[in-house]
């Protein structure tokens, strides 16, 4: 069975930490426009390139960011879905190009994403995000060479929080109304988060 899953939560949720385990376990394609937009910072587009908006905490332009999940979902069997749709036009361009087997919102409390962003850690030769209290690698040669994301700065992560708390907690309501939305209670270990996701999608 294929698998179309949408994560939904606020900046530091545990979107990417959980969907990258989702897409390991059932074999499907991550999609995710922060690394997509990470990946192409300097793009030049009629905007401006995707950096300063990224920078400032603000959202990428819809009609760039549109055109990534589309040719990303037109390529996948199965996808998780991370960090898209962050509005209302946003939401209702996806309902125009796909369909969702289950839409999951990951409810955590602003203190504990603000100390989940601002301890935020990234390996940049292989990807691998680590937290300074949390998950801290033993091997001292990875511990030296993680880097600190630049809009995890903690004044950043609170200009996210609000542009989250303006636009894209209207589209949660959005799904919440249509009944589609299954929330969980995003506050506990990874594995603990990962088995509640999974109940949810093979009750
Ligand atoms: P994006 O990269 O999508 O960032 P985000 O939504 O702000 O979310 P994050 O990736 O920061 O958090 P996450 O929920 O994935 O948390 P993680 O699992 O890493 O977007 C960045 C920017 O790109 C935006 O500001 C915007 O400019 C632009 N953009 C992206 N999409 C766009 C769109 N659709 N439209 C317009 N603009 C767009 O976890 C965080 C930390 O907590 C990690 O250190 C992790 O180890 C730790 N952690 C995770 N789970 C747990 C747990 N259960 N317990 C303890 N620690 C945990």
């Amino acid at each position: 069975m294929s698998h179309r899953i949408l994560l939904l939560g606020a900046p530091g949720a545990g979107k990417g930490t959980q969907s990258k385990k989702l897409a390991e376990e059932y074999g499907i394609d991550h999609v995710t426009t922060g690394d997509a937009l990470r990946a192409n910072k300097d793009m030049e587009t009629e905007f401006g390139t995707p950096r300063s908006f990224m920078e400032a905490g603000e959202l990428v332009p819809d009609p760039v960011v549109n055109e990534i999940v589309k040719t990303a979902l037109s390529d996948a069997d199965g996808f998780v879905l991370d960090g898209y749709p962050r509005n209302l036009d946003q939401a209702e361009y996806l309902s125009d190009i796909t369909d969702l087997d289950a839409v999951v919102f990951l409810d955590v409390d602003d203190e504990v994403l603000v100390d989940r962003l601002t301890g935020r850690r990234m390996d940049p030769e292989t990807g691998e995000i680590y937290h300074v209290d949390f998950d801290w690698p033993d091997d001292e040669t990875i511990r030296e060479r993680l880097v600190q994301r630049e809009d995890d700065q903690e004044d950043t992560v609170r200009d996210r929080l609000e542009v989250y708390r303006e636009n894209t907690e209207p589209v949660i309501e959005h799904f919440r109304q249509e009944g589609d939305l299954v929330e969980i209670d995003g506050e506990a270990t990874p594995e603990e988060v990962f088995d509640r996701i999974r109940d949810v999608i093979e009750p």
